[in-house]
């Protein structure tokens, strides 16, 4: 007798990010020597981990209603006004000029991934995503029944828009329609940031498909970690304004990497498209998921959300607290990339962000010989490793890619 129903059996979750760093903080208390660069949680060289001050000094002035009290599942219109006001800067006003606009709130990037990719598809139907990815994509996919289809990232160092394309063309032309995940910019795991052409390429192909529903879900969980700054990486996103009517942009957004506030959980979802109705049909979706699977999110870091963006003074604070972790990040991957190309390791095209990845055929082999030979601990990734350079402090990271490349070169 089976118990359970059926499209829960046989689940178990294997390989997990959280699961293997988990190991590695273990191994850690253990062995202090040993090198963990799993997770992506920011650390300071001192190996501390602290959120930003401004956030706490936000939290402390709130009372308990703000902090305690349920909050609605859409967040209601302070909520609204904050995360676009956040999520598209100065560009906001011209966003908003070209696109129908809705937004809501959700228990992390991962609530607005979960939603947005549960109401974009039905059972047996293909999500498309790149590879390497993020591994809860394949995840999120699959625990509802959905398909995947996968295409490389890279062609060169640049956007594989060959890939891209050959890969939707397929699925458009069994399924009718394009469901399809991109992580930018600071792509986890490569840390590659797309340029505005790429992603203006990306509209313009799906512009293309008069006759055919599009959704990009366009994942920008490190969007604040990129080193260009808000500016830019909200110009990119300008990109948009040119999406046909066909095509609905769902943008998931982390509050976990903006404010540091991982276990906290808010994200936000925000919808875009030309086409009016299918903005309001998504977000009422959104708002019946949200009130039926996790109910309302985060009311305190919603408040500080909202107190943060109606205060330039507070901005000022966060900001000056940002650049300092951007500039850290910075400097640990000028020192790897620097060591990589001198012991001639090979990485994919990194522009920023928490991670470094280096292609590697046998990534579970190699993950492995790098814990026994040389004591340190990376995620695998879809043929290949991944260093959170997030986590490791200079110290650590100084002498890392010799080490890495000795055991690719034994082992791959
Ligand atoms: C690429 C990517 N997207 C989305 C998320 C979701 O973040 P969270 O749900 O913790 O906000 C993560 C977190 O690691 C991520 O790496």
């Amino acid at each position: 007798m089976r118990i359970i129903a059926k499209h829960a059996a046989g689940k178990v979750l294997k390989s997990d990010g959280f699961q293997i760093s988990a190991d590695a903080k273990l191994a850690k208390k253990k062995d202090p020597s040993i090198i963990d660069g799993t997770l992506g949680t920011f650390y300071f060289e001192d190996g501390s981990f602290k959120t930003f001050q401004t956030v706490h000094k936000i939290m402390n002035q709130l009372n308990d209603e703000d902090i305690y009290l349920y909050s609605t599942s859409d967040g209601g219109p302070a909520f609204k006004e904050a995360i676009l006001e956040w999520a598209f800067k100065h560009t906001r006003k011209e966003i908003e000029a070209s696109l129908s606009v809705a937004a809501i709130p959700t228990p992390g990037g991962t609530g607005a991934l979960t939603s947005a990719v549960f109401n974009s598809l039905d059972p047996q139907e293909t999500l498309l995503i790149p590879s390497p990815c993020w591994g809860p994509y394949v995840g999120i996919a699959l625990n509802r029944a959905f398909k995947i289809e996968k295409f490389f990232m890279f062609d060169g160092d640049a956007f594989n828009m060959k890939g891209f394309v050959e890969k939707s063309e397929k699925i458009i032309a069994t399924e009718g329609k394009l469901v399809v995940i991109i992580n930018d910019p600071c792509n986890n795991p490569t840390g590659y940031n797309m340029t505005k052409a790429e992603l203006e390429a990306v509209i313009d192909y799906l512009n293309t498909k008069k006759e055919v529903p599009c959704v990009l879900i366009y994942d920008c969980a490190y969007i604040d970690m990129a080193v260009e700054g808000m500016k830019k990486t909200r110009e990119n996103m300008l990109a948009f304004t040119k999406a046909n009517e066909n095509i609905l942009i769902s943008v998931a957004f982390s509050f976990s990497k903006t404010f540091f506030i991982y276990g906290q959980r808010l994200g936000g979802q925000i919808l875009l498209s030309k086409n009016k109705e299918s903005v309001m049909e998504y977000y009422n979706a959104a708002n019946y998921t949200a009130r039926n699977t996790w109910s309302n999110c985060n009311k305190g870091m919603i408040r500080v959300l909202e107190e943060m963006t109606k205060s330039p003074a507070l901005m000022a604070e966060y900001q000056q607290e940002l650049d300092e972790v951007i500039a850290v990040l910075n400097t640990r991957a000028e020192l790897f990339k620097k060591e990589a190309k001198q012991v001639g390791l090979q990485i994919y095209p990194y522009q920023g962000g928490f991670f470094i990845t280096i292609p590697c055929d046998n990534n579970m082999l190699v993950s492995e010989k790098l814990v026994e030979e040389e004591k340190i601990y990376l995620l695998p990734f879809d043929n290949s490793v991944r260093v959170a350079i997030c986590s490791l402090p200079q110290s650590d990271l100084k002498g890392l890619a010799e080490k890495i490349h000795r055991v690719i070169k034994k082992y791959n």
